[in-house]
């Protein structure tokens, strides 16, 4: 099996680490030969290599290889990931003990490499460890940033991206183009979070999908060094270096876009209050105890968080549903005739429809049982030693839950549990917002997420558009059987190449 971290290996460096590696390994064995659970029964997993333990089982497409080792060790397996120990969550009934049972002892982040640099210092909310802060930041995003009010409040600007990208698409259709769907979809969702968040339309200064896929890359990676410390000089996958980068471009990003907001706040010509905005009201009011946004590090920290969380993932499940779409030629137009009964030929699909689309809901569904974008939820830390199933975990363990294996689980979902088939959720009560543990592609408890409500009107309404408006073929007299759903893994399972299709016009107004 191919390690995942394999080319960025450099030869020179690779010499180096093998023999500081070797040397310490003698070390590390004997260190590993002591029980360090007193006897107390810990879960079922492969057996740990010296030194890099398991690490070398992951592979580039690690929630597949988790899911198959589940299978062998069952649905709580500790695995050892080069010095940390790791536990990984494959079922259901252990997904709901440790996300909402024992939520408080698996609500900390593990501190990583990437979440250091990228987050200055993990003064955002993601990466940061359970606490008063991370609480503070929590509150201050629900409340006053992500709360329904204050998404519904940027309907028009989501509308408006909408159109204009239905406008262009027309363009495309009446010349007989093919579409870039992957292309266009993320213009239009980066438009949507670009102008909540910062204020601007998309800005062709910054490539901000660009900047927040190789952050989301960055802070997905198994980065060795987090696993094996001693080997953190040599950078052997050059991620610190990437990391370096990509921080600078963020800060320089950031940084802009604030002191134009303070420069047109002072001239008072700024008609709209995004994010940066409120954020900045927070700045001034330093006399709060409560209040997170003490300097401009945990504002850049905030926006990072919010802009990183919110863009890749909507692009990436709606390109997902759009494949499925093309893929399953009858769902789709099964879509397309609830679309004309709720909205009719004559007008575009408004938010407040979204509401009625009962067949969307059980396609978003069936998309996310399938490609849960994160497939392994972001990594949590256990904050004390804790007994689960009967199996002791001790205090600073990695926590994985692979909320992928569970979606195709044929204990819970039948034996076709390949098959795109949204009717599956027909008459269930099964809800994917973090109460139904064998669905949970936004997790649950304290650490779930808190763009949920934003994330999903986007997707949908997105989706429920561009099916309304025109039909869509796959290009080049490829049959859906064909269609290439390849993925590749960061933090999030992406598509690993671009969807085109060629789209006709199908409704009757211009
Ligand atoms: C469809 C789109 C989205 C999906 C599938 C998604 C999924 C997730 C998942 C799986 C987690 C980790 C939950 C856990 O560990 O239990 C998470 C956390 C998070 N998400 Fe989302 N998300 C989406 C949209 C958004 C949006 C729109 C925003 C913000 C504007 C956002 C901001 C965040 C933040 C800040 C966290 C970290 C929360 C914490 O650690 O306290 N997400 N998301």
């Amino acid at each position: 099996m191919s390690l995942p971290w394999l080319p960025y290996f450099h030869p020179l460096l690779l010499l180096a680490a093998l023999v500081f590696t070797l040397s310490s390994s003698f070390l590390l064995l004997l260190s590993h030969l002591k029980p360090a659970t007193d006897g107390r029964k810990q879960p079922p997993g492969p057996p740990a290599w010296p030194v890099i333990g398991n690490l070398h089982l992951l592979g580039t497409l690690p929630h597949r290889s988790l899911q198959s080792l589940a299978k062998r060790y069952g649905p709580v397996m500790s695995l050892r990931l080069g010095q940390v120990p790791a536990v990984v969550i494959s079922s259901p009934e252990a997904a709901e003990l440790v996300l909402k049972t024992h939520d408080v002892v698996f609500s900390s982040r593990p501190r990583t490499r990437a979440s250091e640099s990228l987050s200055y210092g993990s003064k955002g909310m993601a990466f940061r460890e359970y606490g008063p802060y991370w609480r503070s930041v929590r509150k201050l995003c629900t409340l006053q940033l992500l709360s329904a009010s204050k998404v519904e409040m940027f309907g028009p600007i989501r509308r408006e991206e909408l159109r204009d990208a239905v406008e262009s698409i027309k363009k495309s259709a009446a010349a007989r183009e093919v579409v870039d769907v992957s292309e266009k979809v993320g213009e239009v969702i980066e438009g949507m979070i670009y102008r909540m968040i910062l204020g601007r339309k998309r800005d062709d200064r910054f490539d901000v999908k660009g900047i927040v896929q190789e952050t989301l890359s960055l802070a997905g990676a198994f980065n060795i060094a987090d696993f094996l410390p001693f080997l953190g000089p040599f950078d052997i996958q050059g991620l610190t270096r990437r990391l370096e980068k990509n921080g600078k471009e963020i800060d320089e990003m950031l940084e802009t876009i604030i002191k134009e907001h303070e420069e047109e706040q002072a001239l008072q010509i700024r008609e709209h209050k995004d994010f940066v905005d409120i954020l900045l009201s927070y700045l001034d009011s330093h006399d709060d105890d409560q209040n997170p946004v003490k300097d401009r590090s945990n504002m850049k920290a905030i926006l990072l968080d919010l802009i990183s969380g919110a863009i890749d993932t909507s692009i990436t499940v709606s390109l997902w549903v759009f494949s499925e779409l093309l893929k399953n030629p009858r769902v789709m137009k099964k879509l397309q005739c609830e679309l004309e009964n709720v909205v009719g030929k004559t007008k575009l699909v408004e938010e407040v429809d979204l509401q009625r689309l009962t067949y969307l809901d059980m396609v978003i569904k069936e998309t996310f049982r399938l490609h849960p974008v994160v497939p392994l939820l972001l990594p949590r830390v256990t904050m004390e030693d804790i007994t689960i199933n009967g199996y002791y975990i001790r205090k600073n363990s990695r926590v994985i839950v692979n909320v992928w294996a569970i979606g195709r689980d044929p204990k819970i979902w039948s034996d076709d549990v390949e098959a795109f088939y949204p009717e599956r959720f027909m008459n269930s009560n099964v809800d994917l917002r973090g109460q139904d543990f064998q669905l949970t592609p936004f997790g649950s408890g304290r650490r779930g997420c808190p763009g949920m409500h934003l994330g999903l009107i986007a997707v949908k309404f997105v989706i429920a558009q561009l099916v309304h408006c025109f039909n869509w073929e796959l290009p080049q007299s490829i049959s859906p059987d064909e269609l290439d759903m390849t993925e590749k893994f960061g933090l999030l399972i992406t598509r690993a190449n671009h969807l085109l299709a060629l789209p006709s016009y199908c409704l009757a107004v211009n």
